[in-house]
């Protein structure tokens, strides 16, 4: 099977896992990158179960009314019972390294209103240590080369990505070569420079259920069983 396909799977069955536990009228959370648009396409089927859908990006709010999906403003409601995302690495703790698209301030926001995260990924998202994915920093245009020095004396490489302006405005430094031994601390210790409006790491906070795609078809993992 092609990536595509498998996260044309996983994107099924997010579809079937919210049909099945998110209650007629509520409020859904809709995360950001290639996997969640998949997943968009497909909640076009049930959008008339669904009281609205609180989008993590410009682009994903886009798609969600493309498919005439109510967009509600994150301000305007008071619960969100389930939110699906992909990751760019998860590990077995289901912590995870997102902002591969950007997003990552506004999805660490949603994540924290919602319910229940879960997480949709093909196999291939799924590591023993992260890291090797370059880890996203979101920052104050005018804060980037002091948090490009400090973010090196943690051990990483910042690179700015070129020609990225967040939905926020912001800039992003994506830090090469870390080998994240302490998600939880490094996600603090990132959050604590001044400059930094947030990171990729979302550890404190992680997935709650996964959804990992790969050839045998689509696995679920609960992180009450790990945690
Ligand atoms: C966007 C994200 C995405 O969830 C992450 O980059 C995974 O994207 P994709 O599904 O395209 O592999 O965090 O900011």
């Amino acid at each position: 099977m092609t990536q595509d396909e498998l996260k044309q799977a996983v994107a099924r069955a997010a579809r079937d896992y919210v049909a099945d536990r998110l209650p007629v009228g509520e409020i859904l959370g809709v995360g950001t990158g290639s996997t969640a648009n998949f997943f968009i396409d497909e909640i076009a089927a049930i959008k008339d179960r669904l009281g609205g859908a609180v989008a993590s990006s410009e682009a994903t709010a886009q798609r969600l009314a493309g498919h005439g999906i109510r967009v509600l403003d994150l301000n305007d409601i008071d619960a969100m019972g389930i939110y699906v995302d992909g990751a760019d690495e998860i590990d077995g703790s289901m912590a995870m390294v997102k902002g591969g698209g950007g997003a990552l301030t506004r999805e660490k926001i949603v994540a924290a209103v919602a319910g229940t995260f879960v997480c949709i990924c093909d196999a291939s998202k799924r590591v023993q240590t992260m890291g090797r994915f370059p880890l996203p920093v979101e920052v104050i245009p005018m804060a980037s080369a002091y948090v490009s020095r400090e973010l090196a004396k943690l051990g990483g490489t910042p690179k700015l990505r070129e020609g990225m302006v967040t939905d926020n405005g912001n800039l992003i430094l994506d830090v090469h070569g870390l080998a994240i031994a302490d998600p939880v601390g490094l996600e603090t210790r990132i959050n604590q420079i001044v400059g930094v409006v947030t990171n990729g790491l979302f550890a404190e906070r992680g997935a709650d259920v996964l959804l990992l795609a790969s050839a045998e078809g689509v696995q679920t993992f609960y992180a009450d069983a790990v945690r």
